[in-house]
């Protein structure tokens, strides 16, 4: 089972229906849990005989076995460390980028532990933390037959964790993984996404990266 916190925002709602497509189960956890359930009425329409349900993000915790946490930056600390017992011993995925919006600009903010994957793992020390699925764009996740033709980078200090999830991130059609080393590194990949949304906003696109030469 996959568990979604924060699972109502487009980004949870995106890996839902697409790991639903491949055929995972899910739970879409939200701070309500008649949102939740809502989210998860809106996979099972555009993929019938989805295996989904919702309801609270504790719930989203307790169930999984891989828990992703998808909830903005601001609200990470709070999410994560009322969570801690749940997540204890599980392989969670973090997809946050810490950012900022001023200026007409995004920004990378800095995060004191080093990254926001970091932080998850001073907060709950006893899970498995892997990073990834930050460039991926939820508007093309949300459209079942598009393809979302791009590079997932995972990072984590936990092998057999980063594996399993890197399969994960494989289960969406014409996603490759890329193992990007340990959880050190997962900064660069959460900071990319300031510039990526910036792309998107000059070019009025659904930036997403590739890496060549590997
Ligand atoms: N959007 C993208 O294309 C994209 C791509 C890659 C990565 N990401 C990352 O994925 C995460 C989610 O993105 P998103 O666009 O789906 O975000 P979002 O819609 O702003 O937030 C996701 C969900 O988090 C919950 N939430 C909102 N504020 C919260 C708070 N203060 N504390 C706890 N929960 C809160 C809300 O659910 P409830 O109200 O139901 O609790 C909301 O539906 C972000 O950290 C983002 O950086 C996004």
């Amino acid at each position: 089972m996959i568990g979604i916190v924060g699972g109502t925002g487009p980004e949870g709602r995106g890996l839902a229906l697409r790991f639903c497509l491949a055929g995972e189960e899910v739970f879409i956890g939200s701070r309500a849990a008649e949102r939740g359930r809502a989210a998860a009425e809106e996979i099972r329409a555009k993929a019938p005989g989805a295996r989904v349900d919702g309801g609270e993000n504790r719930e989203a915790a307790r169930l999984a076995d891989i828990a992703l946490v998808a909830v903005p930056y601001q609200g990470h600390r709070e999410a994560v460390s009322e969570l801690r017992q749940e997540l204890s011993g599980k392989v969670v995925v973090d997809v946050v980028a810490p950012l900022a919006f001023s200026s007409g600009r995004f920004h990378a903010l800095t995060v004191p532990e080093g990254s926001v994957a970091q932080q998850l793992k001073a907060l709950a020390p006893e899970a498995r933390v892997v990073a990834a699925f930050h460039t991926v764009s939820a508007a093309d996740l949300l459209v079942p037959d598009r393809t979302v033709d791009c590079d997932v980078v995972v990072c984590s200090d936990d092998r057999e964790a980063k594996q399993q999830v890197m399969t994960l991130a494989k289960c969406i059609k014409s996603v490759r993984a890329v193992d990007g080393s340990g959880l050190e590194c997962a900064r660069y990949i959460e900071d990319l996404t300031a510039l990526l949304l910036n792309i998107n906003r000059i070019y009025k696109g659904r930036s997403m990266i590739k890496i060549v030469g590997i």
